[in-house]
């Protein structure tokens, strides 16, 4: 978080468009970047500086759009401050379009921040909302709750003057990142909002016509006291079922749960009651079982299905790769549903796209087996491993030759336990946070493992995805082996390891 005296050295060197900073200061920047061994192949990061929460994500004019917080000079010495929403296109969300910025801090309304927002497509235009962050003389900020629009080609004009300035009463100026839908001929925004007693909420707003918001109050959970403040919240049904998704800021770790430093997760429940605001659901399902996973944003992709995209990164953390002056990448997309009142997150079917050569993998042994090397570190492995004959099977990716490093999956039948250890994986970060993660899920006989392995990341699909871990990994260039060991018994494991182009 920003201090007060920081945020006036910061503040003083604000340049509101990127087209003004000196280009060569620009490409300087870029160039380190490039120089970084962590540059991924097929996630989406950003050139330079922070990638944060995915903004906007939409079908709008035949293509997805997808744009993400930037703020591309942030570690640039002495900083300036310049921060957006960066712009990408893609037909398939796999291939991405770079469209530059998407809108920037250029007004009164936002120059402290163009916030996280979200779009709809109305008519022959795109429709935005986000938030403008602001502070005030007195380092008290102002949030400002703004529209704009975009055309087929692509150009943003934002609103001259916002729909909600500061926040309604009872409730305090976190109050932020608008996601927008349309229900039964209203228009509908939910924010992310702190109550004056400091604990987190959401707010709906209704609209007819895209100018006038109507606040009807707080979504009605059965949840008073959870959290400090509610981020990025997100409502959509998928299956018969209303998803609540939002990133409750505050809760205390709990066993095996809420071990990062933010969570990103969901109530399923009945579909929102929109007359009452009443939303009955069950517990709330921590997303993503990893390190890095936080800002969830959904979509309804033209055939019906509910897509995710994420930051892979938590803010308060610092990445390996800021020394190269960049940070941050976005999740694959996911496919969400509900399977027994708990959402399940799969990669979508279009990375098959990034398939090339392919190894087929049919290994069985005692002791450890190693799986064949594709020639390349990006890769995606769909695997079935037994659990038939042996209690705990282990799963080494990245790992050097000897198996000294690696970033670690045990599946444990007998504890019916999944665990993440990336306490070997290479550079380490962030180990106040833990370097093992923990979560129960029932395994059988053979459990799918769909694991995609970038060069600073890995997410891991298990079973039908009900369990996934997400992380960024930072291991060495000769990092390139996977082993699986059993312990007792012996490891079997089939199935196909693609390099990803
Ligand atoms: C979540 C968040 C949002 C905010 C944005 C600012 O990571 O804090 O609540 O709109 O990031 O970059």
């Amino acid at each position: 978080m920003l201090t007060k005296i920081d945020r006036e050295k910061e503040f003083k060197r604000m340049v509101p468009h990127i087209a003004d900073v000196d280009p060569q200061i620009v490409q300087a920047e870029k160039r380190l970047a490039q120089t970084s061994p962590f540059r991924q192949h097929f996630h989406i990061e950003p050139a330079s500086g922070t990638l944060g929460d995915p903004n906007g994500f939409s079908f709008f004019a035949g293509q997805y759009h997808l744009f993400y917080q930037w703020s591309p000079l942030a570690f640039h010495q002495p900083a300036l401050w310049q921060h957006g929403w960066y712009h990408l296109a893609s037909p398939d969300l796999v291939h991405w379009q770079d469209l530059g910025p998407g809108m920037e801090s250029d007004t009164s309304y936002d120059c402290h921040g163009t916030y996280s927002g979200s779009a709809l497509p109305v008519g022959d235009r795109l429709f935005l909302m986000y938030t403008g962050n602001t502070w005030n003389r007195n380092w008290v900020r102002v949030p400002y709750q703004i529209g704009a629009w975009m055309n087929a080609n692509n150009q943003v004009k934002k609103n001259a003057v916002p729909y909600l300035t500061g926040s309604p009463a009872g409730y305090t100026p976190h109050f932020r990142d608008p996601k927008l839908w349309h229900h039964d001929h209203h228009y509908y925004a939910l924010l992310g909002a702190q109550r004056e007693n400091l604990t987190g909420t959401a707010l709906l707003y209704q609209s007819t016509d895209l100018t006038a918001w109507r606040l009807l109050g707080e979504v009605q959970t059965d949840t008073p006291d959870f959290g400090f403040m509610w981020e990025c919240p997100d409502y959509f049904e998928v299956d018969g079922h209303g998803v609540l998704l939002f990133c409750p800021q505050g809760l205390s770790a709990d066993g095996n749960f809420f071990n990062n430093v933010y969570q990103n997760g969901c109530f399923v429940g009945e579909p929102l009651n929109y007359a009452t605001r009443g939303f009955h659901h069950g517990a709330f399902q921590e997303l993503d079982a990893g390190f890095d996973f936080y800002a969830t944003q959904t979509m309804q992709a033209p055939d019906g299905r509910r897509i995710l995209s994420g930051w892979m990164g938590i803010s308060e953390i610092h990445y390996p790769t800021e020394q190269y002056h960049y940070s941050g990448c976005l999740v694959i997309p996911r496919e969400l549903s509900v399977h027994h009142n708990q959402l399940v997150q799969q990669p979508i079917r279009e990375l098959t796209s990034l398939r090339r050569e392919r190894q087929t993998v049919n290994q069985i042994g005692p002791g450890t087996v190693a799986l064949p090397y594709t020639g390349q570190v990006s890769q995606e492995f769909d695997l079935t491993v037994s659990l038939a004959a042996t209690q705990t099977v282990t799963l080494d990716f990245r790992a050097d030759v000897l198996n000294q490093h690696h970033t670690r999956l045990t599946l444990d039948r007998g504890r019916q336990l999944c665990t993440l250890d990336r306490s070997q994986a290479g550079l380490s970060f962030a180990e106040q946070w833990g370097t093992v993660r923990h979560r129960r899920t029932p395994l059988g006989e053979r459990v799918r493992v769909h694991v995609f392995v970038d060069t600073s990341s890995i997410e891991i699909f298990i079973g039908d995805g009900a369990t996934v871990f997400t992380s960024r990994i930072f291991p060495a260039a000769n990092q390139t082996q996977t082993f699986v060991t059993s312990s007792d018994g012996q490891a079997q494991v089939t199935g196909s390891i693609w390099n990803l182009a």
